[in-house]
């Protein structure tokens, strides 16, 4: 087995941006003068931190005077926002980019630029691969796109923007970018670089500033969350929940996505003890086989999750919602290892599993080893656990009858019904009129299925 650890790209080892990358001066686009501020449509693939990168893309824009979110169709650039975490992440990547062909071509001067994850992966290759994309760039270190799209369009912008606030309840806020773990399969560390941490005090004005508009839920974001450090204040991620915990107005309070090695009591005891802290938690286990872990280098054993997974149902109680992911057809994994998966996921009957087959990372490690589980396999095995786990799910859930749940209200279906989801984030249904947006209810479960619950409302509690 390789031992050597991989080496973390140049963008990721240093935190050294990507600059913009523009085509050669004659193939810019010709662009004419549009005497209006220009219009930005934003799309975006991925991990919630692709939707926390373009709420901050969208205010930068806004900052220099061009109108960030416009639909496609009214828009002068197009920005994609790109995940490369999986093949098919890209794929999705490449066929929204087919889209924009025609639409670029309709109108002169509109223009395509590609961020995120696969910006700092493949860089400047990505312009000699699609002819049509003008810019690239780091959503992490904008200035050069911004400035470009500022000179470009409109030399004489007026200014700010002012955006109408939007009226959402939940929000998620980016508390640290990277992450230092160095799973064999994974790129999100060369792409996303070293971990760092916004400083608490940061965060907190953040939240505050969110709840001044109108947010109620709040999901603290890292890609290993649980490691979170303001080293000047020695705050770790319960020091950050109890800060955020009591900021006034604020419901409820969430946070993704933690790693089993940083799952420590204080988290467990803050989950317990801080009333917006909601009762769920996702928690990565990747496989349950202690040689698949080890090969993933996730750098616990099934025996150790499992005592986390107790510790946190112990401190929280049996309400805890439990998600996690997992990867199945990692190289070389054996129909026993797999049925190691398999038991641990009946065992531990998660509400919730986001299951993936394993996609080769160029440039990780586990793309030196043989990718030897055929993708039939990695299918047939992918669709036994879906299988197995929506069973669990609506069993999971049918526990849930009768008892009462907390729902936020946010928002109505098209048939009139309004909806939500409660403190253990499961989406619950009520009927027609019984609730508005925006509203806090009490309510009893009637119906449960493996996705959904049906409620009736006993009562407003804000
Ligand atoms: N930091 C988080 C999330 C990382 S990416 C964590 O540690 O869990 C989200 C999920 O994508 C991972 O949990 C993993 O299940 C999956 N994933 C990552 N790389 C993958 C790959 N090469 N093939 C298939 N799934 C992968
Ligand atoms: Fe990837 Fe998560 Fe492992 Fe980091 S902890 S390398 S993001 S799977
Ligand atoms: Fe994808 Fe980047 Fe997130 S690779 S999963 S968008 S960190």
């Amino acid at each position: 087995m390789p031992t050597q650890m991989p080496m973390l790209s140049d963008s990721a080892r240093g935190f050294r941006p990507l600059p913009l990358i523009t085509r050669a001066p004659r193939r810019e686009p010709q662009v004419p003068v549009l005497g209006r501020a220009p219009r930005v449509h934003l799309w975006h693939i991925g991990c919630q931190m692709n939707d926390a990168d373009r709420e901050e893309l969208a205010a930068q824009i806004a900052d220099i005077g061009c109108v960030p979110e416009t639909a496609l169709d009214d828009s002068d650039i197009a920005v994609l926002i790109t995940c490369t975490v999986r093949a098919n992440a890209e794929q999705k990547v490449f066929g929204k980019f087919r889209e924009l062909i025609p639409w670029k071509r309709a109108r002169p001067g509109r223009a395509i630029a590609l961020t995120g994850c696969m910006a700092v992966e493949h860089g400047e290759a990505l312009l000699g691969r699609l002819p049509e994309l003008d810019y690239v760039f780091d959503v992490r270190e904008p200035d050069g796109f911004l400035a470009k799209l500022q000179a470009l369009h409109a030399p004489n912008l007026d200014g700010p923007v002012i955006v109408p606030a939007s009226d959402r309840l939940s929000a998620y806020v980016s508390v640290m970018g990277g992450c230092n773990e160095m799973c064999t399969y994974c790129i999100v560390p060369f792409v996303r670089g070293r971990e760092l941490s916004r400083p608490l005090p940061e965060v907190v004005e953040h939240v505050e500033r969110l709840v001044a508009q109108g947010v109620r839920e709040v999901t603290l974001l890292g890609q290993n969350v649980n490691s979170y450090h303001d080293q000047e204040r020695r705050a770790r991620l319960p020091e950050l929940l109890t800060a955020v915990d009591a900021v006034p107005g604020l419901w409820r309070l969430r946070f993704l996505t933690s790693h089993p090695r940083n799952a420590v009591p204080e988290l467990f005891a803050a989950m317990r003890d801080l009333p917006t802290v909601c009762e769920q938690f996702h928690l990565p286990v990747q496989a349950g086989d202690n040689d698949l872990l080890r090969r993933m280098r996730r750098l616990y054993t099934v025996d150790e999750y499992r005592a986390k997974i107790e510790a946190a149902v112990d401190a929280v109680g049996p309400r805890l919602a439990l998600s996690t992911d997992i990867i199945v057809g990692f190289c070389g994994e054996t129909e026993s290892e797999f049925a190691g998966t398999e038991s641990l996921m009946r065992e531990l009957r998660f509400d919730t599993v986001h299951l993936a087959a394993y996609s080769v990372r160029p440039g990780t490690a586990a793309a030196r080893r043989e990718d030897d589980v055929p993708l039939s396999e990695k299918k047939a095995r992918l669709n036994h656990l879906l299988a197995m786990q929506r069973e669990i799910a609506a069993a999971r859930n049918a526990l849930y009858v009768g008892s009462t749940v907390e729902l936020l209200v946010d928002g109505i279906a098209e048939d009139g019904k309004p909806y939500g989801r409660t403190r253990e984030n499961k989406v619950a249904w009520l009927p027609k009129g019984a609730a508005e947006p925006g509203e806090l209810h009490t309510a009893q479960v009637v119906e449960a299925n493996a996705w959904q619950l049906q409620v009736q409302p006993v009562d407003k509690a804000a």
